[in-house]
């Protein structure tokens, strides 16, 4: 299904610069797209933090490398593509500025153990970006990811869109939460 996420028509329920638009990205931020699919946001994730990176993560090898071929194509050097689970990112403590996920997190099958990831690989205070859009499986409200993402060590900073496509922006406590 990765060819459905690529179409053009896509820019109506969500645009890559609508989405890079409320991430508040900085030019030298480090960034993990977790669940990164084909690409379609990457390229302008890329381009807005050009002395930066971007790190694409998914479970899915084939994802990665339609998402490498649209980088590449799109000209871009500061990404990096990496196969993972959501519960165990190869990435150290406090590596990322922002951490974004779009139609992903009601895909992974242990979203906690996914969140406590999160968490250890932000920096104090970086932002966790989730986009949630009409139609995916698992779609979960502003306030039940809320009751998801609190007690998790987020903090729920902005919220953005609407029913086609709702983004929610949470901080990551300045606390440490239990990561090994
Ligand atoms: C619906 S697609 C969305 C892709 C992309 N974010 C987009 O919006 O175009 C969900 C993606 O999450 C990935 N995914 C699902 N479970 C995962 C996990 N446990 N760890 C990492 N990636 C996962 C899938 O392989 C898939 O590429």
């Amino acid at each position: 299904m990765a060819w459905m996420l690529v179409l053009p028509v896509r820019r109506w329920i969500i645009s890559p610069q609508v989405l890079a638009d409320r991430l508040g990205l900085t030019p030298s931020d480090e960034v993990l797209e977790l669940g990164c699919g084909p690409g379609y946001f990457s390229a302008e994730i890329a381009r807005r933090v050009p002395a930066g990176h971007v790190h694409l993560a998914d479970i899915q090898p084939e994802m990665l490398e339609k998402a490498r071929a649209r980088l590449t194509r799109a000209g871009c050097t500061n990404a990096t593509f990496t196969v993972t689970d959501a519960a165990g990112l190869p990435y150290a403590d406090a590596s990322m500025d922002v951490a974004f996920l779009v139609t992903v997190l009601g895909e992974i099958s242990d979203p906690a153990a996914a969140l406590r990831e999160l968490h250890r690989v932000l920096r104090p205070g970086g932002t966790l970006s989730i986009t949630e859009a009409a139609g995916d499986p698992g779609l979960r409200d502003p306030a039940a990811l809320d009751a998801l993402l609190g007690p998790a060590g987020f903090e729920r900073t902005a919220t953005a869109g609407g029913r086609r496509a709702a983004t929610s922006t949470y901080r990551r406590s300045q606390a440490d939460h239990g990561e090994a």
